[in-house]
């Protein structure tokens, strides 16, 4: 049987990842969450001091790099960062890492290595128009920016950091603004893409809902 891959893209805060994680555990596939990867390469610039504007020293960092999942989890250069990616920090400065054409092209690379090695389900912006187009299973994940934002708070809260509801909905439209945008592989909807509005689903009904519309 050939290899399943499940492209699910959309704007931040939609519920890609949770719901990715989700059908990777009940059909017994892979979960690779692309936007960990640009994540990885922010925090490595932040803690660096580097500038995340400053595009030659992000593409320097890149390039030295080591991003891979184990275990559905995030490393970069052999450490778990899982955790450290998640942080305000890295949200509000990765939109800048991930529209540099140079670091697309290097991570988009490592991606498409990995997703072809087994079946897979992939989060992003750019998978199903840009890293396997040919998928036959393309979902469109959306939801208003209100609820969104909200649920973004939660993590937020629960994690322990200080943020106001308002900041966060603002950085939402704020990073929607800039991936849909961009001039390489911006976030759109591919044509062929089923788009699933989530703002009045449960997270079980996304997910069912995805599941009945694999094809294999
Ligand atoms: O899904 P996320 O919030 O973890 O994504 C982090 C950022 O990475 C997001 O602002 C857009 C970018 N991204 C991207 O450009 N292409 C992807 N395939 C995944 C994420």
């Amino acid at each position: 049987m050939n290899n399943i891959i499940i492209a699910i893209d959309g704007p931040a805060g939609a519920g890609k990842s949770t719901i990715s994680k989700l059908i990777s555990k009940k059909m017994g596939i892979n979960y690779i969450d692309t936007g960990a990867m640009y994540r990885a390469i922010t925090l490595k610039c932040i803690c660096s001091n580097i500038d995340v504007k400053d595009e030659k020293s992000v593409i320097e960092i890149c390039k030295n790099s080591d991003v891979d999942f184990r275990d559905n989890s995030i490393y970069l250069d052999g450490i778990n960062v899982d955790g450290k990616i998640r942080t305000n920090e890295v949200s509000s400065n990765v939109s800048y890492v991930a529209k540099i054409k140079e670091v697309r092209e290097i991570l988009v690379k490592k991606q498409r290595e990995i997703g072809l090695k087994s079946s897979v389900i992939l989060d992003g912006r750019d998978v199903g128009t840009h890293i396997f187009p040919d998928t036959k299973n393309k979902f469109y994940l959306n939801a208003s920016a209100e609820m969104r934002g909200k649920r973004r708070y939660k993590e937020l809260i629960e994690r322990g950091e200080h943020v106001s509801l308002n900041e966060v909905i603002k950085d939402v439209i704020c990073r929607d603004e800039i991936d849909s945008n961009r001039e390489f592989a911006p976030l759109v909807k591919a044509d062929d893409a089923v788009e699933i509005d989530s703002t009045n689903m449960s997270i079980d009904e996304v997910v069912e809902c995805i599941i009945s519309k694999v094809k294999s």
